[in-house]
């Protein structure tokens, strides 16, 4: 399994990630050993996180479910460490792009709604992952949320299959392919211990997931192992020179008088589950560094805009939260 090595500064935000998990965990956050019932939660309305970044918001406690059979056994949580334990109890409390409806969680007009405002709001993910050029082909999307692109690849005739760390999201995400009547493999999975064969893969997609998981170079080791040779990857990654990270240190850091506070360390503390990570461009040279032909776009987010405003016009892409990694593995 491909290991790159880490640098000083991976080794010092995973300590400080598994510190933080960890006084969370202490002060009450830590995740039940039970699952929780996403059919029983109730949406309350759109609720933004603290960038602006759309999060959910459910009314009432989390009910158990009880187990039913599924094609995969969900991950047992006694396996999963707590620094992933608490990422894991985080998306499953709040999928990602929920609060863009307020729809039934399920409903046809749920995933409409979300559909709708993803593009409007991320237009440029269309052109990123090509869903129409994967007909026939073998495709593996890691960290499915909701399933807004994973549905998109099903439409273009992909042979798909799709994990996340969450059950929530699975759950939610086999109903949305029931609803179109549409086929794919999906699993409760881990991106840093895939539960794929060797070279299984014509294209390994994920869109703003692995900066979450603890250990990301596993994850990209991963992607390159279920690739098959000449199999690409497409991936999207949070960066760390970008208006978003500024206005989180500005926020966090400046306004708080700790001016010396990291950018690594408050988006570890403050943006979405805890430990998130946001690269640069030398250390996503050196995480690709094994594949070839690899290309990175830039994205300037509506959430760059809220805090560049329109310097972000004069900057241009360059400065953008969002980070696509094209690459391909070689033959
Ligand atoms: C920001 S959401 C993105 C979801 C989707 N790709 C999208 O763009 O809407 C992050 C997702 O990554 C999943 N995730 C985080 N760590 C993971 C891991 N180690 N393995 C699989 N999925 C993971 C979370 O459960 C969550 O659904």
């Amino acid at each position: 399994m491909f290991e790159p090595p880490r640098e000083p500064h991976h080794r010092r935000a995973a300590v400080e990630m598994r510190l933080i998990a960890l006084i969370r965990h202490s002060v009450g956050h830590g995740e039940s050993a039970s699952r929780l019932c996403t059919t029983q939660k109730r949406w309350v309305g759109e609720r933004k996180s603290s960038f602006g970044v759309p999060t959910l918001q459910w009314r009432g406690p989390p009910q158990v479910c009880e187990l039913s059979s599924r094609p995969a056994p969900p991950m047992k949580p006694s396996m999963i460490p707590d620094a992933k334990r608490a990422v894991r109890q985080y998306w499953d409390a709040a999928p990602s792009g929920s609060s863009l409806t307020n729809a039934e969680p399920g409903s046809k007009a749920f995933f409409d709604e979300i559909e709708a405002s993803r593009y409007r709001l991320e237009p440029f993910i269309p052109k990123f992952a090509e869903f129409e050029r994967w007909r026939n082909k073998r495709v593996l999307e890691i960290g499915v949320g909701l399933g807004t692109d994973f549905v998109r690849f099903a439409r273009g005739g992909a042979n798909l299959s799709g994990i996340d760390l969450t059950e929530a999201a699975i759950d939610l995400v086999r109903r949305r392919l029931a609803l179109e009547n549409l086929d794919a493999n999906l699993r409760v999975a881990d991106a840093e211990a895939l539960p794929f064969a060797d070279e299984s893969f014509d294209l390994v997609y994920s869109w703003g997931v692995l900066h979450h998981t603890p250990d990301t170079e596993r994850a990209i080791g991963e992607i390159w192992r279920v690739l098959r040779p000449g199999g690409e990857t497409r991936v999207m990654l949070y960066s760390r020179r970008s208006w978003v990270a500024l206005g989180a240190w500005a926020r966090y850091a400046l306004l708080r008088g700790r001016p010396w506070r990291s950018f690594g360390s408050v988006l570890a503390a403050h943006m979405e589950s805890v430990g998130t990570k946001a690269y640069t461009q030398p250390e996503l040279e050196e995480m690709f560094s094994r594949f070839s032909s690899v290309s990175f776009t830039r994205f300037v987010t509506p959430y760059d805009r809220r805090v560049s405003g329109s310097l972000a016009r004069v900057t241009g892409p360059r400065f953008g939260w969002f980070v696509g990694t094209s690459a391909q593995r070689p033959h």
